[in-house]
């Protein structure tokens, strides 16, 4: 079928909740991917900060074609190697003692969320509530320009009102405090806060870092009030900013942190990683999915924690961060960027004016970037980038602020 049938099949037969450029990929090769006219296009989106080793890496590929010959999917009725392997990996390079796993990022935050609800029920609900019943620490903090997801849970705990409001009501006793404002928090902070969520380099928001001081600040609250603190690591962990976690450069641990998008390295999974404290509330039957880390994801996702959590790969997105940081800093023209912030390889350039018509031109000169807002691009390469790959993209940038000045 050619291009354009293919184009108004989509419009015929799929929901409209995306907005697509004219383009159908066919392959992808390391950051590069290609459509179906044979064009090249480079890619700093990595499918919104999914594919960490780029497109059709020859190891994940070989893992996943030989797991898929023996075994996909038991259902977590049943044990497989695979998941068990990647539990190990994931607890012993954490703050974490166990792990549950799913199948997305929102999937990861609603198990928070409700190991969140479980820990407060056990150890202050059952009757002995406000009113003598129920669980008197319901209440979650969350803050402005977050993104957890689009289910009831996760959404009801994203900022913006805008994806919020018409699927209303959401879970209820969610207050948002200001990121990166401690006193706004304690403001809110009291016995009835169960958990604060936030992620630690905010994504979809518009890429801001949460100071390592504001983190402490939650830390101690939280512990004051035990509540919950719970990092959605879904965009910003697993060597993204060129630490395998996010909050490892901050030296502040939280009780729960979700992860998603990049683990299995394109292939669906979320995985919810908890301290003993909280797994010890929680029992057979209080939580459960039917897919989550099956044997064929887990297999990518083994070849995909290996590589990233190796020294020397981290090493490289520290290293590729700063030029790219360095690389923006020189090249984009000052009077049209109003901030370069960020961590590794997770960077948002704030513009004076909406991205929209930006990310296009990049798109149609080769160039896959999208925005975090509507005020910022956000760059999001896979992490095995190079510096060649990364002076590239920003003369395109370059080329097309200033053509759009
Ligand atoms: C920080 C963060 N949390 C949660 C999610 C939701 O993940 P998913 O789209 O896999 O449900 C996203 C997705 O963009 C995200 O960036």
């Amino acid at each position: 079928m050619n291009k354009q049938d293919l184009i108004q099949q989509e419009k015929n037969y799929i929901l409209q909740t995306y907005v697509r450029p004219e383009i159908v990929f066919e392959r992808g090769e390391g950051a590069v991917l290609y459509d179906s006219d044979g064009r090249a296009y480079l890619d700093f989106n990595a499918g919104i900060a999914v594919s960490a080793l780029g497109h059709a890496d020859p190891d994940w590929a070989k893992a996943v074609a030989e797991q898929a010959s023996k075994l996909t999917h038991t259902s977590n009725l049943y044990h497989t190697a695979p998941q068990i392997e990647l539990a190990k990996k994931l607890v012993e390079s954490s703050f974490a003692d166990k792990v549950y796993f799913c199948n997305s990022g929102t999937e990861a935050n609603e198990a928070a969320l409700k190991f969140a609800r479980k820990y407060a029920w056990n150890k202050y609900g059952q009757g002995t509530g406000d009113e003598g019943q129920g669980n008197p620490k319901t209440k979650i903090i969350a803050f402005s320009h977050s993104f957890h997801g689009r289910t009831m849970g996760s959404l009801a705990t994203t900022a913006k009102e805008k994806y919020r409001k018409p699927f209303e009501p959401l879970i209820s006793g969610v207050i948002f405090a200001e990121f990166n404002d401690l006193a706004s928090v304690q403001a809110v902070m009291d016995d009835s806060v169960g958990a604060v969520i936030l992620e630690p380099v905010q994504g979809e928001g518009g890429i801001y870092p949460a100071t390592a001081d504001f983190l402490r600040g939650l830390r101690a609250l939280c512990d004051q009030y035990d509540a919950l603190l719970i990092f959605d690591e879904i965009q910003c962990g697993l060597g993204r900013t060129g630490y395998l976690w996010a909050h490892e450069a901050t030296g502040v641990v939280p009780d729960i942190m979700t992860i998603a998008k990049p683990l299995a390295g394109g292939l669906p999974i979320g995985a919810t990683l908890v301290s003993q404290k909280v797994a010890n509330a929680l029992q057979p039957g209080d939580h459960g999915t039917t897919f989550g880390g099956g044997p064929l994801v887990c297999t990518a996702a083994n070849v995909v924690f290996d590589k990233v959590s190796q020294p020397d790969f981290l090493a490289h997105v520290r290293a590729m961060g700063e030029h790219l940081h360095h690389r923006l800093h020189e090249m984009l023209p000052a009077d049209q960027v109003v901030a370069i912030r960020g961590r590794g390889l997770m960077m948002g350039v704030e513009l004076n004016r909406p991205v929209a018509e930006i990310t296009k031109a990049c798109v149609a000169n080769g160039v896959l970037v999208i925005g975090a807002g509507d005020m910022v691009l956000r760059l999001v390469p896979p992490l095995i980038i190079n510096e060649e790959q990364i002076d590239h993209a920003v003369a395109v940038l370059q080329k097309v602020l200033s053509a759009q000045s």
